[in-house]
């Protein structure tokens, strides 16, 4: 390698490690502004649980308490959905959506992980941090039901009293502290409060179980799917993550500009259809009549239309998130 090259080099290198530092940066903004909220969350948790006024007779329900019921989040979620639009409704939904969850709440996180590797499923309890200044509603209008209402008890919605989700997920390895996970329905950033192992004789009730009509025969059937051409040879063009790319670095620019999570064309396109079959718009956005919509997924945007019972898969292209952080960092 000529002097030249190597002075080269060594510019790109220190360019890589400035946006490194920068990504670095944002992160570190990132996570002290979820751990804030969470930290916040855990606090009104603590208020909701007993039940009293926050203000009255503040030193007794101190004492009652205690700091061995304070929620902490035990770390937090990377996964492959960035916002709630697009997000599967269930677990399960979408088996090729990954996501990973590294152990934050103890010195020592691998040996808090020790056995687990021994299941296939785990229990993930979390909270909906995303919900906004949203005030829980006694009853609620479940998408599958198609503008029907429940009582929130009698549902699974995400805007609940305590804003507590549970999702069972498969468990698809473990390195040091961090689990990897798929089939999720998480999104990016969500504080995790337990990790439970799924354990089908606990778990599976002793005698039949049952779930209301319009869970196992819903009034919404599944849309059906078609891509664009387009569509399609932008499928076969994206850089994908490789198997050995278990850790989801941020850091790294090059991989920002490739997926993180999903592994193949074929993987992609399946988790799309997963994903848009069940009509990812919100009851308020069906009344409206909006037949065009777009979700970012990984490192992708894609741009979907609904036309009577079918969804057409128009454009995948590089998310606006992933491009506005390129830009940041000056790439
Ligand atoms: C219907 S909930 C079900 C979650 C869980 N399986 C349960 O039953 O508790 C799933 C939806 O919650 C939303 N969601 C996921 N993570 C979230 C978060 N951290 N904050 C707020 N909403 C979230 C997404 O829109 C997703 O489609």
């Amino acid at each position: 390698m000529s002097q030249t090259d190597s002075l080269n080099q060594i510019k790109q290198d220190a360019l890589d490690l400035k946006a490194s530092l920068n990504l670095l940066k944002e992160e570190f903004l990132g996570l002290s502004l979820e751990f804030n909220k969470s930290l916040n969350e855990a606090r009104s948790l603590l208020c909701n649980q007993d039940c009293q006024p926050h203000t009255e007779n503040k030193k007794d329900t101190n004492q009652k308490t205690g700091n061995e019921n304070v929620v902490k989040s035990i770390g937090i979620f990377r996964s492959c959905f960035l916002t709630k639009n697009g997000t599967p409704r269930q677990p399960g939904i979408c088996p090729y959506a990954r996501g990973s969850l590294t152990i934050t709440c103890f010195n020592n996180p691998e040996h808090s992980v020790e056995g687990l590797s021994m299941f296939s499923h785990v229990w993930l309890l979390f909270l909906f941090h995303e919900n906004g200044d949203y005030i829980p509603k006694s009853k609620v209008s479940p998408p599958r039901l198609g503008g029907g209402k429940v009582g929130v008890f009698a549902s699974r919605s995400p805007h609940r009293p305590n804003n507590v989700g549970m999702s069972v997920v498969k468990l698809d390895g473990i390195s040091g502290g961090t689990i990897f996970l798929s089939g999720v329905d998480l999104i990016d950033g969500t504080p995790i409060l337990d990790v439970k192992p799924y354990i089908p004789g606990y778990d599976t009730p002793l005698t039949p179980s049952t779930a209301a009509p319009w869970i196992t025969n819903p009034p919404i059937k599944p849309l059906a799917i078609r891509f664009t051409d387009h569509a399609l040879s932008i499928l076969t063009q994206l850089k994908y993550a490789s198997d050995e790319n278990l850790v989801l670095s941020k850091r790294s620019l090059r991989k920002r500009n490739c997926l993180r999570f999903f592994r193949s064309p074929e993987e992609l396109k399946q988790s799309i259809s997963d994903i848009v079959c069940a009509d990812p718009r919100s009851v308020f956005r069906k009344k409206q009549g909006d037949t065009a919509f777009s979700f970012p997924v990984d490192s992708v945007d894609v741009k979907v239309e609904v036309r009577g019972d079918v969804v057409t898969v128009l454009e995948i292209c590089q998310s606006e998130y992933v491009r506005g952080l390129l830009k940041r960092v000056g790439s």
